[in-house]
């Protein structure tokens, strides 16, 4: 069986930053499903993804929050601050600033009671637990719940608060690792593994992390997973909102090393290496989302001047395969 009884089954990641409901859209009408990535939005932008989604495709709707992490402001300010003042120069270089340190929780409860109120049918977190009464409460009104997770354990901890299906990410994965503590090193486990580890707890399982063609897609399918979730080869199709530097350094040639750092927002992450990481990973500190605010600024100009030096270069492992042109495409060169 299907997820949800699609006909292809690959999903489009949620990536925040460059998931569009254009994008899940597309994915979703060829037969696969696209997730819309709430993290970084206001309340309001979420609602009208959604919609925006809707007036797209009759498909089920999928969307991804981050979770709320520990505020570490206090504890670690001296050496955000030291962050802070490593940033100031690069900035400097893109005619910015660094922007103010600061802890929010990415309208998380705004955004569960938006959810509440106009079901979707897929949520899934990542980054760690929820209160249960968010799991339950989303499962009231209908919506099946998951976690991204890791390792068994983390798995462990998802089903304990109920959760309809798991998301097992491996190390290939592009973008932040789903560990469920802002201070936890991710492990290397590649995606099989994490899959393995977590089948046996009897939920549904979807992996993600480092599919790079159809044989991968094959495999994990063939491992136990219900569907495969792809990332960084969507980051190139047309739909998506991703930096246009960011996806021609995908492709670099030579090929950019890639490394997993915490040098843009406190959360570790894999990314391709470029000055930014060379410069800042090693005053960087396990303060998010402090560090992807003092980074912002610098990103976003980086992005407009089409400078890939200062731009978070998210890449899973298979970066090398991304392809431009319409996610349609995208879909059907992956199907397995
Ligand atoms: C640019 C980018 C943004 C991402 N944003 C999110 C996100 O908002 N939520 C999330 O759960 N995972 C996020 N991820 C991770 C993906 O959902 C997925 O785990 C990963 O892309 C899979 O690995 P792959 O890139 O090798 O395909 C992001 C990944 C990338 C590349």
């Amino acid at each position: 069986m299907t997820f949800l009884d699609r006909r292809v089954p690959v999903l489009a990641a949620p990536m925040a930053g460059a998931s569009t409901p254009e994008l899940a859209a597309a994915v979703s009408n060829a037969g696969g499903l696209g997730f819309l990535a709430a993290g970084y939005l206001s309340v309001e932008a979420m609602a009208a993804e959604v919609s925006a989604y809707r007036e797209q495709t009759s498909a089920p709707v999928a969307i991804n929050l981050f979770t709320p992490q520990t505020d570490r402001t206090t504890e670690l300010s001296s050496q955000i601050s030291r962050h802070r003042e490593a940033l100031v120069a690069t900035a400097a270089r893109h005619g910015t600033e660094p922007g103010a340190s600061r802890f929010d929780e990415d309208a998380f409860t705004e955004k569960v009671a938006w959810l509440r109120e106009h079901p979707v049918d897929v949520v899934t977190f990542t980054f760690g637990p929820v209160p249960p009464e968010v799991v339950s409460d989303l499962q009231a009104v209908g919506t099946l719940v998951g976690f991204t997770v890791t390792s068994h354990q983390e798995g462990r901890a998802a089903v304990a608060l109920g959760a309809d299906l798991l998301v097992a990410q491996g190390v290939g994965a592009g973008g932040h690792r789903g560990t469920w503590h802002v201070s936890d090193r991710p492990n290397g486990a590649d995606t099989d593994e994490v899959l393995t580890d977590v089948l046996g707890l009897g939920l549904p399982v979807i992996a993600t992390g480092g599919v790079a063609g159809p044989d991968d897609v094959r495999a994990l399918l063939d491992t136990g997973a219900v569907a495969v979730a792809v990332g960084t080869l969507f980051l190139a199709a047309d739909e998506s909102k991703a930096a246009p530097a960011h996806v021609a350094a995908l492709t670099d040639e030579p090929p950019r090393e890639a490394l997993v750092t915490r040098a843009f927002s406190g959360r570790w992450a894999r990314a391709l290496a470029n000055d930014f990481t060379r410069a800042h990973d090693a005053t960087a500190v396990a303060a998010y989302p402090n560090l992807h605010h003092l980074s912002r600024p610098i990103r976003t100009a980086a992005a407009r001047l089409g400078d890939p030096e200062a731009l978070a270069l998210w890449a899973g492992s298979g970066h090398q395969r991304a392809v431009t042109g319409p996610a349609t495409e995208i879909v059907n060169r992956l199907a397995p």
